[in-house]
């Protein structure tokens, strides 16, 4: 009976621990907390209500579009070295949802932005 009811108990907390690491996302904030950065690392306030400035991203992410540009160089195309200028990181690294490749409104990249 002891037995039973630890294995049960086991299972309880496997099956927990499943369901919290599929409810668990994997949207560009999701990857960053497993990185063990907090909300406001990305949004300043305590309690996030909209979209970070991409000073923010650039804190941690190569201080300058500038520099930013010349890490991605190898790329084709160079998505932070373009004709259309600095945009906000967010025009394509969606925090909480699906991203999306902006310059295809215009072109036909075959592109995965992280
Ligand atoms: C406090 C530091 C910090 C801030 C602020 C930050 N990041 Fe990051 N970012 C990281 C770390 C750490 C990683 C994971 C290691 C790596 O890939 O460099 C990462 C990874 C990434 C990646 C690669 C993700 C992947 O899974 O391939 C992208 C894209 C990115 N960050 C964009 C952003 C954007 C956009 C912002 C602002 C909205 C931002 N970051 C803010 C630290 C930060
Ligand atoms: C026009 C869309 C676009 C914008 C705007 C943009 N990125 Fe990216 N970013 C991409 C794409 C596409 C990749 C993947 C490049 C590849 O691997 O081919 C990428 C990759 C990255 C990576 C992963 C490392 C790397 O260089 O491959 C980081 C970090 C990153 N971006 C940060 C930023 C930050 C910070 C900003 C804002 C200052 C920003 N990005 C703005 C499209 C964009
Ligand atoms: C990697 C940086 C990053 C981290 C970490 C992050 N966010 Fe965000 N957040 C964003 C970006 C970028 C947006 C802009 C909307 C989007 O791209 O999804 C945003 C938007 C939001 C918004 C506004 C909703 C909207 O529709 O514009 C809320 C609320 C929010 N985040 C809450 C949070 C909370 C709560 C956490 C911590 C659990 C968090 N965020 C962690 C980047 C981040
Ligand atoms: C509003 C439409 C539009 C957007 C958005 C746009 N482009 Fe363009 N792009 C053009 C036009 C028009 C040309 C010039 C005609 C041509 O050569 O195809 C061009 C030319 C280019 C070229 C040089 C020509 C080539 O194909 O080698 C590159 C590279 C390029 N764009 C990359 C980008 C990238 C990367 C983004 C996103 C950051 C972007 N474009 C966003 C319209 C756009």
């Amino acid at each position: 009976m002891m037995k039973k009811s630890l294995l049960a108990s086991v299972l309880f907390v496997a099956g927990f621990a499943l369901a919290t690491s599929v409810v668990a996302g994997n949207n560009l904030a999701d990857r960053h907390a497993q990185n063990g950065l907090e909300c406001a690392q990305c949004h300043v306030e305590e309690v996030p209500s909209k979209a970070p400035k991409m000073d923010m991203c650039l804190k941690c992410h190569g201080d300058s579009y500038e520099e930013l540009g010349k890490a991605s160089a190898g790329k084709k195309p160079n998505p932070h070295y373009t004709h259309v200028g600095d945009k906000e990181c967010a025009v394509c690294h969606k925090g909480h949802k699906e991203p999306e490749f902006f310059c295809n409104d215009c072109h036909k990249f075959k592109v995965q932005v992280p």
